[in-house]
Formats: C-alpha cells, structure tokens, sequence
C-alpha cells in the first residue's frame, strides 16, 4: 500500500491578464474568461478594475444590463461604487464593502462610480468575481448580502506577518459572514516580505490566487506570480502555500480564490449563464419582454 505523503498542491499554470474595455468604457484587467481559458468550474469571471486615479468626470461604470443564471461578488477595495436594480434595491460600495449579489432568475442593475466620487475623482480600485450557480439555483429569487467593510471578518498569524480579510470560507480561524449555496473560498490576504502561509483548501475544490500586488511565490514548487497574474493550483492535495520573498521590497497582496466545481454544461452568452442553448434563448426573451423588471428612477 502507498501513502500520499504530499499534502501542498502544485502550480498547474499561470495565466496572464488581458486588459479590455467594460462597461461604458472603463478598462480592466482580466485573467478570464479570454478565448484559450473561458473558466474555472465553478468561476467564470474576474476582472481587475484599476488601481487607477481617476481626474474629476473621468470616472465610468456599467449602466443598466441584466443577470441570469449566476452570482456577481463586488469587492471595493478603494474609491466608492453605487448601484441600482429592478428589485428598488439601491446601495453604496465603499472601501473595503462586499457585495454578494445572487441574480438567480434575473435582475437589472447598474454600477456606477458615486456621482459626488465622480465629480471630485480620485482613486479607483475593485475586483468582481462572477460564480456560477448550480442548475438547481439558477432560477432562484434574487438575493443580496451586502457586507461593510467592519463587518468582514480580519485575522493575523502571531507575529502579525500574514493578514487576511475573510470573505468566503474559512482562514486563520476566521469565519466569513457571507453565506454561499455552493462551497466557496474567497479571501485577501497581505504578506509581509519574509512571510508565507499554509491554508487547508479541499481537495476536491478549484483553487486559484490572482496577485493585486507584488510578487509571488507559490505551490509546492515555489513558482512566481506577478502583479496582474492568475496562478492555477493542480488538483493534488489538501492545502496550498503562498510565500514572500524575504527580500521583496513590497508586501504581496492577492486573493486566494476556491470552490467545489459544478461539473455541469455551462452555455453563457453575455450576461446570462445557463446549461443549455434553449435556457438562453428564453433569457433574451425574458430580458427584452421586461421579464427582468427595469429600473425605475
Ligand atoms: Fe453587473
């Protein structure tokens, strides 16, 4: 009999971002979905938006569109985002605030810079992460769970090197306070130089960690990830490492990003999600017929 005595994951791959325009014409960086990597079961979308210092007026966002099929997670890490849906649910994102927003059947929203942010300008920076959602709950009521910044779970190893703030899942004995329907894993963490981490993911989860910042050493085999990269973790043990050089100038930031994949069809088109060609087609349908409400000012 054999005994698995590794327990790290190795690095599958490393993938680079692409930089492309969203929205009214605001640019992000996005490691996917792109043509040779459309996603990571049960991930389908992140984009990067900024850092970038925006001059007064200069600031975009993303007028009215719709959602179906999936869920879009809303990180702020600076500057200040508002939004507005079909449902007269309206609310505003500021440094360090959380938005979980399960579209499930549909809803019609936009994201925009708050107007008082767009007048002044100022430092933008935020990260959306798109999940999937199992055929079971794609057309599930929609549901909110906004999170402020004081309200999302921040802990430190004992020496204060390794800092994470938990917005999915489980890490230094912090808990999360969002609620997932399926298994998920988000966190942000911050390593000092010198400093490195060892966190229990399942083995049977998709895991990823897209740098925001400085370098990175990753996986069993201490591979680099830099600033803008998406490193893919091999399906191969109970836990990953992350580390940083003891000589980086800067500490290194970056998400730490996991799930248990759905392994289902998955036909999108825009900004609908579903398992088949026919459950697109009446998206479209629903969307054009107002079937997704509209949003009233
Ligand atoms: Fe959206």
């Amino acid at each position: 009999m054999t005994v698995p005595t590794q327990t790290l994951r190795t690095v599958a791959g490393i993938i680079n971002s692409v930089e492309t325009l969203e929205g009214a014409g605001f640019l992000v960086r996005r490691p996917f979905p792109k043509s040779s990597f459309s996603e990571f079961d049960p991930f389908l979308l992140l984009d990067e938006l900024g850092p970038v210092n925006l001059k007064p007026g200069q600031a975009k966002g993303a007028p009215d569109h719709p959602h179906r099929g999936f869920e879009t997670v809303s990180y702020v890490l600076e500057g200040r985002l508002e939004h507005k849906d079909s449902q007269g649910h309206a609310g505003l994102l500021k440094s360090g605030d959380v938005q979980w927003m399960t579209a499930g059947a549909g809803v019609v929203h936009s994201e925009m810079p708050e107007a008082e942010f767009t007048r002044r300008g100022g430092r933008l920076h935020g990260i959306q992460l798109w999940v999937n959602l199992p055929q079971q709950d794609k057309m599930i009521p929609p549901r909110y769970q906004e999170i402020p910044v004081d309200q999302i779970p921040v802990a430190q190893t004992e020496d204060a090197s390794v800092t994470v703030r938990v917005i999915a899942g489980e890490a230094l004995g912090a808990k999360a306070v969002i609620e997932t329907r399926t298994p998920i894993i988000y966190l942000h963490l911050t390593l000092q130089p010198g400093a490195s981490l060892v966190q229990p993911v399942p083995k049977e989860y998709n895991a990823f960690a897209y740098v925001l910042e400085g370098a990175g050493l990753f996986g069993a085999e201490l591979e680099r990830g830099d600033d803008g990269q998406m490193v893919l973790f091999a399906q191969d043990g109970p836990e990953v490492t992350i580390a940083n050089s003891a000589d980086a100038e800067k500490p290194l930031d970056l998400l730490l990003i996991a799930g248990v994949p759905l392994n289902e069809p998955v036909v999108r088109y825009g900004p609908f999600v579903m398992n088949t060609e026919a459950e697109i087609l009446q998206a479209i349908e629903d969307y054009r017929n107002g079937r997704m409400g509209r949003i009233h000012d």
